[in-house]
């Protein structure tokens, strides 16, 4: 019969030590009784950028990154993007289950509740210069809400808990929209609590002089699907953030803080940029064959292709592909399409792609929509940020409520000097 144990033999002593498998995972405490004597701190494991290290329990999302599978509390993402909305499936993120429809109601009735921001807030935002980014804007302002709410800091009160999640999901599309309109040289648009989540975000970004603004419902409807995809993706580099900065104790909204600077980077939430610039650059359909080229060279990265996770196609790129054509019908179509087309159309029947398992990732196609909607480059990560917030916060709500969590510490191998003794200025070369 098989036992759920890994034996190891240390070569350095020649003992054996026993150690328990459990969901395919040793602990990697267990291997610190693996010492070669007394002196001997015990046996680390070494894992630079977490690559075979898990941080945490989760029942939150689950990948499977081989076969292109996502699910939020084992929904498929293909069927969430279909039929349910942004508002529902981040209800679903944080609480477990699909809501009733009074759960559904009281859920909507209470983020849109929450949606206005201290207008000392919207102050600050006028303090950046006319050319700040909107993602450096974001992160400040989101992270300066812990000072209007200082009870926020009672991390261990469930309640206090579930405030500061509501009003982070719905202050976050006010936050963005102002430091978009900020940008812009526009005047705030206040929101509008008869419109849906998303169509309330297009009304604080795009109102003019009218005195209602309606949302196009095919824009409204594809920006709220793209948020669905977006809602979360387990311990990427920014929840891993959110949840080493939360694991100090300290209140969501630095955390998220946290969070919004780990996405602000250009291998995290900057990619899909970094694809209008290649499909710009590449310019027409004939210049695709000496893209590849100088690609599989070994210069420049086809951006957009390949993931940490997915070594198929993920499965957030095939429903936006999707959602791309319903947009262009309204905005017209992207004239950069018809290169991503045949630049993924090649890619994928190429040797060098197909060895390496590179697929197109979420990013290859989302930038094409942003431009099309009218979204200048810099609020591509912004639209990216609004979204994870949910996932930011029901993993932190996870980790809140997991005993065996402590706060966040890794250890390192240290290779630097032994003890010297101080040098004074004189005797130093
Ligand atoms: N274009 C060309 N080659 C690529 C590639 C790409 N987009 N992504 C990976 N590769 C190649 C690497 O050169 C490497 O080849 P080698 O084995 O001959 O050296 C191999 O595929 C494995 O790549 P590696 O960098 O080890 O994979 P990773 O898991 O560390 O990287 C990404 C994942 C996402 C960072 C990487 O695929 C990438 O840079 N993609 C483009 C940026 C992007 O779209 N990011 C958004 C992610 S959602």
């Amino acid at each position: 019969m098989s036992k759920e144990t890994l034996t190891i033999t240390d070569n350095r002593t020649g003992k054996i030590y026993e150690v328990p498998i459990k969901d395919g995972t040793i602990k990697a405490m267990d291997l610190r009784q693996i010492t070669t004597g007394e002196d001997d701190f015990g046996l680390m494991s070494y894992d630079p950028a977490f690559t075979n290290t898990a941080s945490c329990k989760s029942s939150i999302t689950f990948i499977d990154g081989d076969k292109g599978i996502l699910r939020y509390r084992g929904y498929p993402i293909e069927q969430l993007a279909e039929k349910s909305t942004y508002l529902e499936t981040a209800y679903l993120v944080l609480n477990g289950e699909l809501p009733t429809k009074a759960q559904l109601d009281s859920w909507t009735h209470t983020i849109t509740n929450h949606t206005m921001i201290p207008e000392n807030i919207k102050k600050s935002i006028d303090g950046f210069r006319y050319d700040a980014h909107p993602m450096g804007m974001l992160l400040s302002v989101a992270g300066a809400l812990s000072t209007f709410y200082p009870d926020a800091k009672n991390i261990n009160d469930s309640k206090v808990r579930r405030q500061e999640i509501d009003r982070l999901i719905a202050k976050m599309p006010t936050l963005a929209a102002f430091c978009y309109r900020h940008t812009m040289g526009l005047p705030f648009a206040y929101p509008n609590n008869d419109l849906s989540y998303t169509g309330n975000f297009l009304n604080m970004l795009f109102k003019m002089t009218e005195s209602k603004y309606k949302p196009n419902p095919v824009l409204e409807r594809a920006l709220d699907v793209l948020f669905i995809l977006h809602a979360d993706h387990e311990q990427n580099c920014s929840t891993n953030a959110m949840r080493s900065v939360g694991s100090s104790q300290v209140d969501p909204y630095s955390a998220i803080a946290g969070a919004i600077s780990a996405l602000y980077g250009p291998l995290h939430g900057g990619a899909n940029e970094a694809v209008l610039i290649m499909l710009s650059e590449i310019g027409s359909k004939e210049n695709i064959p000496d893209f590849i080229a100088k690609v599989k060279g070994g210069s420049g990265r086809l951006m957009g292709f390949g993931h940490r996770v997915y070594k198929n196609y993920d499965p957030r790129a095939r429903i936006i592909k999707e959602t791309a054509d319903q947009v262009f019908e309204v905005t017209g179509r992207n004239p950069l399409l018809d290169i991503a087309l045949e630049l993924e159309r090649i890619a994928l029947e190429d040797e060098y792609f197909i060895k390496r398992k590179l697929y197109p990732n979420v990013d290859f196609y989302s930038g094409l929509i942003y431009q099309a909607m009218g979204f200048p480059v810099g609020m591509f990560p912004v639209l990216f940020a609004i979204p994870r917030t949910i996932g930011w916060l029901a993993q932190w709500e996870e980790m809140m409520q997991d005993s065996e969590q402590k706060i966040a510490r890794p250890r390192q191998i240290y290779l630097g000097y032994d003890t010297r003794d101080y040098v004074a200025m004189e005797a130093r070369s």
